[in-house]
């Protein structure tokens, strides 16, 4: 029987420090969705072998007896914590499930995914950086309304109703609330009026697209100027519609787009891009999450049981894909 490591943050292990954001372990897990997915695994025939996070991974890392991990950390600081427990795996010879540590770098940080993304033609919102309060008066050439994002989080962190800025005065507040409440640079983008998408991947040789999922807020499909805000995340405001009632047309684009991305930084055995459609029908990439959330009321988890697969199925899927790309299947 094939054991399968098991590596995560739970909530309760992060230290929140003075001056940390109130959202900064938003990323991470309940001790119960990590049960949920070790049993999840353990159900598909395997042996769970529970780690931890990137610390206690390096400190046992040279007697894991693991045959794979099943990578879910999304590590601590900075832009390549993402990184952090796939370069010790690589480092140990040790495989594990999903994208490697370049990718998981290049895509949390929303600049670096978005230039390349402009790079390869695929479509995504215009876009400055405020590194700091002095540059802000030579970034005038977007038009309002703009949002105001950290460059390098995910589960809308740093994100309230205040992000979407009218005005100068509106920017320069939310820019200076970024830079210091995040400690980063913020990504400044034109926000896209209209509605909003995200589209699951699974898969490699070839990736499997799967049904495009709309996101409902507030009763509406018809988003305008809302959006997804961590005070939406954790409410009941938010609902995810599937198969979303678009045009074929649209539905090509979108896929098309999705599928793109995803290979153009490299994504392995799963993934997630989020997009907005302004109100003419342009489709708009987000951002690609290679390490999307596999929670029971995540969008994954909707998706297996669209296709008539157990949540259980999906995750022993996601880990076959990786096991075959090792050989190890
Ligand atoms: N350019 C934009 N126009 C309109 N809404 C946006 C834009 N960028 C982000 N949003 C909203 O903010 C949410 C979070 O942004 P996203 O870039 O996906 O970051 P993350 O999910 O990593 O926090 C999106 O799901 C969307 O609702
Ligand atoms: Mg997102």
């Amino acid at each position: 029987m094939k054991i399968v490591g098991l590596t995560y943050d739970l909530k309760t292990d992060y230290q929140f420090q003075e001056g940390d954001p109130p959202d900064a372990n938003a990323e991470f897990d309940h001790p119960s969705t990590v049960d949920v997915i070790a049993n999840a695994i353990a159900s598909q025939g395997f042996q769970v072998k529970k780690i931890g996070n990137a610390n206690s991974l390096l400190e046992n890392i040279n007697n894991l007896g693991v045959d794979i991990v099943f990578n879910l950390s999304e590590g601590l600081y900075g832009r390549n914590r993402e990184s952090q427990v796939p370069i010790l795996l690589e480092m140990a010879g040790i495989p594990f499930v999903g994208s490697d540590a370049l990718t998981l770098g290049l895509t949390l940080d929303k600049i670096i995914a978005k230039k390349i993304f402009i790079a390869e033609g695929i479509s995504t919102p215009k876009f400055f950086e405020i590194k700091t309060m002095d540059n802000l008066l030579d970034s005038d050439h977007l038009n309002f309304p703009l949002i105001v994002k950290p460059r390098f989080e995910g589960s809308s962190k740093g994100l309230s109703e205040k992000s979407r800025v009218e005005n100068m005065q509106e920017l320069r507040a939310q820019a200076e609330f970024i830079i210091n409440t995040y400690k980063q640079p913020a990504l400044v983008e034109e926000f896209i009026i209209g509605q909003e998408f995200t589209v699951a991947i699974v898969g490699n040789d070839p990736p499997e697209v799967l049904p495009v999922v709309q996101i409902k807020i507030d009763g509406s499909l018809q988003l305008d100027e809302k959006f997804y805000t961590f005070a939406r995340i954790s409410s009941d405001r938010l609902e995810y519609i599937c198969p979303a009632p678009i045009s074929q047309e649209l539905n090509k684009k979108i896929c098309d787009l999705a599928l793109s991305s995803y290979n153009v930084v490299d994504c392995l055995d799963f993934g997630r891009i989020d997009f907005r459609v302004d109100n003419a029908g342009n489709p708009y990439v987000l951002e690609i999450n290679p390490l999307p959330s596999l929670s029971t009321e995540d969008v994954f988890c909707l998706l297996a049981k669209l296709k008539g697969m157990s949540y259980e199925q999906l995750i022993g899927r996601i880990l076959n894909i990786a096991l075959t790309r090792y050989g190890l299947q």
